[in-house]
């Protein structure tokens, strides 16, 4: 299975997020505490994009109506989404993020 190269690690400082392309899916990457998350860019509400949204700890709120998502697992962890978010695989080679290709 292969990864992407999709940013370098200085662009996504702690605490922040943005979103990326992997294949044919849109990505939310984001670092908490120097460690990678990653996340599809698609609220599984009505579609809101998650990096646009706000990200406290491990809990990224989406800008739409706020539903809040475990960056970890993609669990949900508030309302009004009931679905939990796919996750992607990530891991860091010298200054680079990549992300595992959907398959
Ligand atoms: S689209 Fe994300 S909470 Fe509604």
């Amino acid at each position: 299975m292969s990864y992407e190269k999709v940013a370098g690690v200085s662009e996504i400082p702690k605490g922040s997020m943005r979103s990326v392309r992997v294949g044919n899916e849109e990505v939310m990457l984001a670092n908490v505490d120097g460690k990678f998350y990653a996340l599809r860019n698609r609220c599984t509400h009505v579609g809101g994009p998650l990096a646009k949204g706000k990200l406290s700890g491990y809990v990224v709120q989406c800008p739409w109506h706020g539903s809040k998502f475990d960056v970890r697992t993609g669990s949900v962890v508030g309302p009004p989404a009931s679905a939990p978010e796919p996750t992607f695989e990530v891991k860091v080679e010298n200054d680079a993020v990549m992300i595992k290709k959907p398959s």
